[in-house]
């Protein structure tokens, strides 16, 4: 069992993060001594993962705060919000961090260090949350597990992708730390590979039985009978379900409907985005040509070709059997289940 720390905030609230694109050959972390150097390495997927991406916003906001001057106070920090903002657009964690900082900062403090000082203590409470919910996802997910099953899993949804144990593959540690015995499935998730880099890397770690196969290959996979279940995670979920998560998770979900699959999303409440009635309204980050056209740099396609490249896809709420959240597993009809889960929690 090793521990994984993507996110360090250091006593004097630098931020220090895993540098995950150089994962899995090398382990070394970036300090990021400012919010914009917090968001800059956002944008550079340094910290990737929606739960990850906003406790970094959040613990880069509080860094940044201490800069701030008493009488410029409100607007630095709406600056500094608008920069966070701009560094990805799908996952809603990162926005949902920031509105939460924002009401921090908006509150009545004596002074701008006791507002430093609330807003660090806010990003701390982010952080600690978000290992906590993460547990609780996963003794919720655990009990969809049977003892020996196949789980086939997408991009990478673990420690690395939040403050600390994962979503869907918190539900996967869950359930082999329950001695479940499970055999993980783990899609490349190409063009990032956030599959082969950054899940196999920790299923390794923490002994979980894992086997690598391209994106292409899950198909083939689900109808040989070698999957049990499917569990992903998501970077915003609409009101009605409809879940938005790395490109390819869409194709997974159709698979598994058509051979009969279990196809789980595991995500915090942070992740639902209630504001949207159903996922056309997701915005879908689209990344450059080069991330397809090259393999680390290496030529893999004429270089004048055009690329379609989207970071995520919309998974119709139809598709999923489940939503896993640290409220319990929510069934369809997903917008009821919803609702009565954030009812239920006047935190969210
Ligand atoms: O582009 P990424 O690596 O940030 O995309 C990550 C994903 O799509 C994850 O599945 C999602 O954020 C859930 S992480 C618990």
């Amino acid at each position: 069992m090793s521990v994984i720390r993507p996110i360090i905030i250091d006593a004097d609230g630098v931020v220090q993060l895993l540098d995950q694109r150089l994962l899995p050959f090398e382990e070394s972390y970036v300090r990021c001594e400012s919010a914009e150097a917090v968001a800059a390495a956002i944008q550079a997927m340094v910290v990737r993962g929606a739960p990850a991406i906003g406790v970094a916003a959040a613990a880069g906001l509080a860094r940044g705060s201490q800069s701030l001057g008493e009488d410029s106070f409100d607007d630095g920090f709406e600056r500094l919000c608008a920069i966070m903002g701009e560094s990805r657009p799908t996952a809603v964690n990162l926005f949902w961090a920031i509105e939460r900082m924002k009401g921090v900062a908006s509150a009545d403090h004596a002074s701008a260090a006791a507002r430093v000082a609330a807003l660090d203590a806010e990003a701390r409470a982010i952080f600690a949350e978000d290992i906590a919910i993460n547990r609780a996802i996963g003794s919720h997910g655990e009990t969809l597990v049977g003892p020996g099953a196949g789980v086939l899993t997408h991009c990478n949804t673990g420690s690395l992708a939040t403050a600390g144990y994962g979503t869907a593959l918190g539900v996967i540690r869950s359930a082999s730390e329950a001695g479940k015995n499970i055999r993980v499935f783990a899609d490349e998730t190409r063009p990032y590979l956030q599959g082969s880099r950054l899940t196999v890397w920790e299923c390794q770690r923490e002994g979980i039985d894992v086997t690598l196969l391209p994106d292409s290959a899950a198909g083939h996979l689900i109808a040989s009978g070698a999957v049990d279940l499917a569990v992903v995670g998501a970077d915003r979920i609409a009101a009605n379900g409809d879940a938005a998560n790395k490109i390819g998770t869409y194709q997974v979900a159709t698979m598994c409907q058509r051979h009969g699959v279990p196809f789980y999303v595991a995500a915090p409440l942070s992740t639902i985005d209630r504001s949207l009635p159903d996922g056309s309204g997701i915005p879908i980050e689209q990344r450059s040509a080069t991330e397809v056209t090259e393999v680390f740099g290496t030529p893999v396609a004429p270089a004048d070709v055009p690329v379609f490249n989207p970071a995520f896809d919309v998974t119709p709420a139809e598709l999923i059997t489940a939503i896993i959240t640290e409220r319990g597993v929510l069934r369809p009809p997903f917008a009821a289940a919803i609702a009565a889960a954030f009812a239920a929690d006047s935190t969210a």
